[in-house]
């Protein structure tokens, strides 16, 4: 049964007395994979969420404490993700959602959820980042709306619960975690989460893609380009926690092109398991490090972030969508002509 996070782990999530806003968040599919020598890998679904991204493990804290505060509306940023999980758990708690996105960056489905959801679009001219400020000086101005991206602490604290979840999965402590990172709000949360738990941590591998990859580089970036539009962030607001993380794990900051993350996207999806282009990165930064000899032996967990479903236009580039066209009286040749080709 689908409980949700709050009332499965809010003796971890340090809430004031309040009545959660749950969609059924959490509890998502962790998928054996492969065994690469000896590692053994693992792939956490996180699509499988209600609005089909792991925001939804912070967004269900963050608006039931912003409703239990006395906000009438949230608002956040947004390259799609957090938007679609913003305006789901305002509708939810009977809020008003305002979503604030980089115009024209943003993949059409994640646009169609968030309105759908009927929360109010924004479009700025600009980049995520410049959204990020725009819609902090907001809040900051007006108590009543509350700031619903990952800067709001309430948001980390409930992304925390995917370390929690890994613990109950596997039952133990994986050696490594790899994970796209976009603004670095989970990678951080992930750190913190398994820190709570007193269980010491896993090697911490964050993902970029290159051409926005700042903390491969070492430097914010203001012009930033990759196919991965989920994690086109040039200026990560949780950058300082993203590298305290990586740092004391022992683990690193890794990019791979969008080439790579296309062909992931393929491999995945081959196997049963599509996701979108920056959870495809994980997958790829994860081929990396093992090829390298990078990876430690153990359990190793990539976090496979959002639904494929979410932007269904990359997967054009590789797979074919047109169908076949064949007479219908001749059906089973055809077949036979894929059988054998
Ligand atoms: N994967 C997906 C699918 C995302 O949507 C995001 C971030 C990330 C990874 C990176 O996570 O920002 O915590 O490092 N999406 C944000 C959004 C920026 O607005 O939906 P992060």
């Amino acid at each position: 049964m689908h409980i949700g996070l709050i009332n499965r782990y809010r003796q971890w999530l340090g809430l004031p007395d309040l009545e959660p806003v749950t969609l059924g968040e959490g509890n998502t599919p962790m998928v054996h994979w492969a065994t690469w020598n000896s590692c053994r890998i693992w792939l956490k679904l996180e699509g499988c969420n209600p609005t089909g991204s792991f925001k939804d493990r912070g967004m269900t804290v963050a608006v039931s404490q912003a409703r239990h505060a006395g906000a009438k509306a949230v608002i956040c940023a947004s390259t799609g993700n957090t938007a679609a999980s913003a305006a789901a758990y305002a509708g939810r708690a009977g809020l008003k959602a305002f979503v604030v996105i980089p115009s024209g960056q943003v993949a059409l489905a994640k646009m169609i959820q968030a309105s759908a959801y009927g929360a109010t679009i924004l479009a700025i001219e600009g980049n995520f980042d410049q959204a990020l400020q725009a819609v902090r000086t907001v809040a900051e101005q007006e108590s009543w709306i509350a700031l619903v991206n990952s800067v709001n602490p309430w948001r980390l604290r409930g992304q925390e619960t995917g370390a929690y979840e890994i613990l109950d999965d596997l039952g133990t402590m994986p050696s490594a975690l790899v994970l796209p990172v976009g603004n670095a709000g989970n990678i951080s949360a992930y750190f913190h989460g398994f820190r709570r738990r007193n269980e010491g941590v896993p090697q911490m591998f964050g993902i970029q893609a290159q051409g926005s990859d700042p903390l491969v580089q070492g430097r914010d970036l203001d012009n930033v380009t990759t196919i991965a539009s989920a994690i086109r962030i040039g200026r990560p607001a949780s950058a300082h926690l993203a590298k305290e993380a990586v740092r004391e794990s022992h683990g690193q900051f890794h990019s791979v092109p969008d080439s790579a993350i296309l062909h992931a996207q393929e491999e995945l999806a081959h196997g049963g398991i599509f996701v979108e282009p920056a959870s495809a990165a994980a997958y790829a930064g994860l081929k990396v490090l093992y090829r390298r000899n990078l990876l430690p032996t153990g359990d190793v967990v990539a976090i496979l972030t959002g639904n494929g479903l979410k932007d269904s236009q990359t997967p054009t580039m590789w797979a074919h969508v047109e169908p076949q066209l064949v007479k219908s009286q001749h059906l089973i040749e055809s077949i036979g002509q894929f059988m054998n080709p």
